[in-house]
């Protein structure tokens, strides 16, 4: 029964988020996913998708996921071990284990799965994991998972938690203090993203695997903002600081670069995706991926080992974009990454900045506190390879324009 009681309790909630300014509307697109969008206000320039690669409007993805529509239907309606399981699922993770240089991989509905399935499995109550202060909510939910899971009931009322460690974002010193503090425990995973998604900047993967190897420590990756374009051969950044057989552990997702439709996996050691196959919650309990999700996967995979065109576009785009907006006078997070955060710092500004740029065709996203510290507030663009020179040009000088306006550029 939906009582009186709750009713209030539920509205009062929704009040307090939209009294805290934390109330998130969505924007309507009516358009595919892509450069230009159609939004009520009209086209806009898009800087906000994690659409890096520009492929979540493909022709030649959407003829793919067609024609595994007609010859492998709409879905299985199953999990994987029941009758969930067609040819192409073991192929497309038999892709992507080759692409990323892993032993196995194992497919999940999203990488939020991914994430949530594997530190309960991997490991227990005599472990610990230590995971950056800035990793991806996912991760941080996984952590919490694996520690519920593996709570010890001491007695009445008290419990007893695994201990897991937050590291200082990226500060090789803190998790060194970590690894050598917790040399007692069974094992020691180290969780990391490997682009941080707020600031764009990247793990330090080789100096985390030196001292992963030096405190006898796992590494995992959640590579969801790399995988497909960033690095030598868009493999990530375990390729990117040339360290692709010292990770155990990667997760990602196709919801970004890899095509931006849905779906995701974790690949790492060979004995680690079997048990991960027959433990892991999400894995055993929800459905498999639909079949015209895998065949534009194994597309994804094929378009990007063969051709470069596409990173190089995205690299070259996000050079010049960076390059010119630090010329304007913004304050730029520093980096090659495609996500540039513009530093406003003050949650008004960042909001009235969005505005106005939206007012002007440009469609940007504001974050402000809870998402990044107090007094950090942002602009995040996002670049993408599907943006041309002259849409990148066009939002330099909106920017521009909105900039002076507001009195954040001279
Ligand atoms: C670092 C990171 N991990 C995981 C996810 C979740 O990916 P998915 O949408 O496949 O669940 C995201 C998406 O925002 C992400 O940025």
């Amino acid at each position: 029964m939906y009582a009186k009681e709750v009713k209030e309790y539920l509205q009062g909630q929704l009040q307090s988020i939209r009294e805290s300014g934390l109330y998130k509307e969505e924007r309507i697109i009516l358009s595919p996913q892509g450069a230009r969008i159609r939004v009520k206000e009209g086209e806009v320039l898009n800087f906000c998708a994690n659409n890096y690669l520009g492929l979540a409007d493909s022709p030649e993805l959407i003829a793919v996921a067609k024609t595994a529509l007609d010859e492998r239907g709409h879905g299985l309606s199953s999990v994987r071990f029941i009758c969930g399981t067609q040819d192409i699922h073991k192929e497309l993770e038999r892709k992507i284990s080759e692409f990323l240089k892993m032993e196995d991989t194992i497919l999940y509905s999203s990488c939020a799965a991914a994430n949530e399935g594997l530190f309960e499995v991997l490991v227990g109550p005599e472990d610990v994991v230590i995971s950056d202060q800035l990793n991806h909510a996912t991760i941080i939910d996984a952590v919490r998972l694996w520690g519920m899971v593996h709570k010890k009931k001491l007695g009445p009322g008290s419990v007893e938690f695994p201990e897991n460690r937050v590291m200082k974002h990226s500060d090789m010193a803190d998790l060194e203090k970590h690894l050598k503090e917790t040399q007692n425990k069974r094992f020691r995973v180290i969780a990391t993203d490997g682009v941080f998604s707020m600031d764009g900047d990247v793990a330090k993967l080789e100096e985390i695997c030196d001292l992963a190897e030096k405190y006898n420590a796992l590494v995992m990756v959640d590579d969801s903002h790399s995988t497909g374009f960033f690095g030598p051969g868009g493999r990530g950044t375990p390729e990117y600081w040339g360290v692709e057989h010292r990770v155990d552990i990667i997760t990602s997702t196709f919801g970004k670069a890899l095509g931006g439709a849905t779906g995701g996996f974790t690949s790492g050691r060979k004995e680690m995706i079997e048990l991960l196959r027959q433990r892991s919650r999400p894995y055993l309990f929800s459905n498999t991926l639909a079949p015209s999700i895998v065949a534009t996967g194994i597309k994804v995979l094929d378009m990007i080992s063969q051709a470069s065109n596409l990173r190089k576009k995205l690299e070259e785009n996000t050079a010049h974009f960076r390059q010119k907006i630090a010329e304007l006078g913004f304050d730029i997070r520093p980096g090659s990454h495609p996500i540039v955060p513009i530093m406003l710092y003050d949650a008004k500004k960042a909001a009235q900045m969005a505005e106005g740029l939206l007012e002007e065709g440009i469609y940007v996203i504001a974050f402000s506190y809870p998402v990044v510290p107090r007094e950090q507030a942002r602009i995040r663009v996002q670049i993408s390879a599907a943006h041309s020179r002259e849409d990148l040009d066009f939002a330099l000088a909106k920017f521009e324009k909105v900039g002076r306006e507001l009195g954040i550029i001279a």
